[in-house]
């Protein structure tokens, strides 16, 4: 019998971004997938990769005088790089611009010719070029009937009337089959929830959508069809199939398509639930048009949130893994994206609970069991694990259900519920070792059976627990197995009592998760962000995603054939930073009057020193002509100490001063930040220091 197969995926991601936070978690939870089902003895694929063409990618590489492709590479290669410091274990990563993925392009187009299902015919509609977007008259600002004051509800200004020539797919003809689907069991999209908002959107009424566009030079040509490019979210798609080899005749692809797809079991998206209309959508009907099988299941999970807004890089509020990784460690990073959110709802993301999780469960609940049955085993039975092993006591029970919470939570996706039940079954081994006190028995009894039952019995249940941490945190799972002297095995039917050998070599006890210094983390990584935390502004929220979503996402792209405007249409201000785009956010002007509330002025830096247990924080002792200020800074990882005195800086001098990691800042530095190193702004001519700068 061959192996059940089991096919997950992420979205494709766009390269006009860097990975940040949210990325990383769709990519978490599938490798997190792929880990356990491989565990679980299955024949596992699983996908990554990026979505390379279309306008946005190409302004974006224009503003940075380089190629789409130059954009492109230099993202992959950050997308690589994640992969190593968070171990994903993907075993393909298609991107869009590759030959491969072209020819499954034309295949899939080939096939919708053949089932009649294209046709060409204008589209036309309120048009905005900065958002490259048609509106319907709803939905611009002002509404309906605004005459000349017609607005685009992203930017404000006007929009002009276009009309092009496109070619259109009768989505239309799949409304039935959609709802039918929708009913299928098991049931295709999940959460209940979403699949609710998906029926009753397309319950709505389907109309046909454009799927190329005309004078689009970054994207796939349409076949046949010249001057018009392949619509960018039929061209991102098609990656799930063509990655496995669709319209390719190489044996070797036709066995990998008929393995995963055509012929497999399992064949599971992942996303955001902003892409899932494009997902439980217009996917399943260019499947059925092609005559191809189904998704057997689309699951969209919620958003990662700071200050109350989705994180991403229009709202600004981005979080980048890099510094994470390199102060907790990825494993540390998986274990907290898993842990903390509800799958399926949306979480907040802040630093504070960032250390909490990684100071509490990492470092005391999970390292603290760890140290402490190694250090008594190795210094009761020679360096090794206990001689005797234990079949009858209370740990076997409380291990046998923990396994199969685990299990159970780990089939539906609950992350968070498959930890807690690990978790449970560590406070419950430590409460056992309370109970029991071996490290009285050491003193009173020595290396008697006694205690190496009790210390066996720890050790096997902390090897349960690193077992069901195997897909989660791979590395360190592994480090706790070897420190506890356990083999790493590779199915989790070991997570059964028992497996803890006797008398195995227990390496000197290393920490796995040192702890942190909650105070001074917080505190730096505030002002690595976005200067000292008084001056953090914080946006209230535009838009919230759920059955608005949809209504939204309709006005994105496709408005004018798919919008199905109904009672909660969205108002005019929604921001419409949705469908997986980055449209630019809503304008947020200020007068000048609030503008120069901030008093800027020229410093001349006399003296810079490093604030005492930060990396990135300097002291600047600065010079404002008619006083002296001190100020930090976050700048220590770009400039030295040594040469700053004497360089003249911008200074925000009515700032509220604010206490970092114990030294009062009386102002701020201004640098450009962006994903790079910080830059200080100066003036490019010496000015008096005290210059006001207006
Ligand atoms: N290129 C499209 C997808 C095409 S798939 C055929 C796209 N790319 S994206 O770069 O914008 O990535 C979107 C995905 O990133 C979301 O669906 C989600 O999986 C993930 N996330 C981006 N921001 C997120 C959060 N703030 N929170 C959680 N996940 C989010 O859309």
């Amino acid at each position: 019998m061959p192996n059940r197969t089991y096919f997950i995926t992420t979205p494709i991601y766009y390269v006009n971004d860097l990975p940040h936070i949210g990325h990383m978690f769709t990519t978490t939870v599938c490798d997190a997938l792929a880990r356990y089902h491989r565990l679980l003895g299955e024949d596992v694929r699983f996908l990554t990769g990026t979505d390379e063409h279309g306008q946005n990618i190409e302004r974006a590489a224009k503003r940075e005088g380089i190629t789409p492709l130059e954009l492109a590479d230099r993202v992959v290669g950050r997308y690589r790089e994640l992969r190593e410091k968070l171990d994903f274990s993907y075993d393909d990563f298609v991107r869009t611009t590759e030959e491969r993925h072209t020819r499954g392009v034309r295949e899939i187009i080939r096939r919708f010719d053949a089932a009649g299902d294209l046709y060409a015919a204008v589209h036309e509609g309120w048009y905005c070029s900065p958002c490259e977007t048609f509106y319907t008259e709803k939905e611009l600002a002002g509404g309906p009937g605004s005459g000349p004051d017609r607005r685009c509800p992203v930017h404000g200004t006007a929009v002009e009337w276009k009309s092009e020539e496109n070619v259109f797919f009768r989505l239309s003809r799949y409304q039935q089959p959609l709802l039918d689907w929708y009913e299928s069991r098991p049931q295709p999209v999940y959460p209940a929830s979403r699949l609710n908002e998906v029926r009753s959107f397309v319950a709505g009424g389907l109309r046909d959508i454009s799927v190329s566009r005309a004078n689009l030079e970054w994207g796939i040509p349409f076949p046949g069809r010249p001057g018009q490019t392949v619509y960018v979210w039929l061209d991102a798609l098609t990656n799930y199939v063509s990655a496995l080899g669709l319209g390719s005749d190489r044996p070797e692809d036709v066995e990998l398509y008929r393995r995963f797809w055509a012929a497999g079991d399992v064949r599971l998206h992942m996303m955001g639930k902003d892409i899932l209309r494009f997902h439980a959508v217009y996917w399943p009907a260019f499947l059925m048009s092609a005559g191809l099988p189904l998704p057997t299941a689309v699951w969209a999970h919620g958003w990662w949130q700071r200050d109350g807004r989705k994180v991403s890089k229009s709202a600004g509020n981005v979080v980048r893994p890099d510094e994470l990784v390199e102060r907790f460690g990825g494993d540390s990073l998986r274990y907290f994206l898993l842990r903390e959110m509800a799958f399926g709802q949306d979480a907040s993301f802040s630093d504070e609970a960032v250390i909490d999780r990684y100071n509490n469960d990492l470092a005391n609940d999970l390292g603290n069991t760890v140290s402490r049955v190694v250090t008594l085993s190795r210094s009761a039975f020679g360096g090794r694990t206990p001689y005797q092993s234990c079949g009858d006591n209370p740990l076997i029970e409380v291990a046998g259900r923990a396994a199969a919470d685990y299990r159970a939570a780990m089939d539906d996706l609950a992350f968070q519920r498959a930890l807690e039940s690990l978790w449970r079954l560590l406070a419950d081994t430590n409460q056992y070792l309370v109970a029991h006190e071996p490290w009285k028995l050491i003193k009173t009894e020595g290396p008697s059976p006694r205690l190496a039952r009790v210390l066996w019995n720890g050790l096997e249940a902390t090897r349960i627990v690193a077992i069901g941490l195997l897909p989660i945190m791979p590395r360190a799972a592994v480090k706790v197995l070897h420190a506890i002297g356990a083999p790493v095995p590779q199915r989790l039917d070991a997570m059964a009592w028992g497996g803890t050998p006797v008398g195995a070599e227990l390496p000197p006890p290393a920490p796995i998760f040192p702890r942190i210094d909650k105070e001074a983390y917080v505190a730096e990584a505030k002002q690595g962000e976005s200067g000292p935390p008084a001056a953090r502004k914080v946006e209230p929220e535009l838009s919230s995603v759920s059955l608005g979503a949809f209504k939204a996402l309709a006005i994105e792209d496709d408005a004018t054939v798919l919008a199905a405007p109904g009672p909660s249409a969205p108002p005019a201000a929604t921001s419409v930073a949705t469908g997986g785009f980055e449209v630019p956010g809503e304008p947020n002007l200020i007068s000048i009057d609030t503008f120069k509330q901030v008093r800027l002025r020229i410093g001349t830096v006399r003296a810079a020193e490093p604030v005492p247990k930060s990396k990135r924080l300097l002291k600047l002792t600065v010079d404002l002509g008619d006083e002296t200020r001190t100020v930090v800074a976050g700048i220590a990882l770009a400039y030295r100490p040594e040469d700053l005195a004497g360089k003249q800086v911008v200074v925000v001098a009515n700032l509220e001063p604010a206490t970092l990691m114990g030294v009062e800042s009386q102002g701020m530095v201004l640098a450009a930040s962006g994903d790079g190193a910080p830059v200080l702004l100066h003036p490019g001519e010496a000015v008096p220091a005290g210059t006001e700068v207006r």
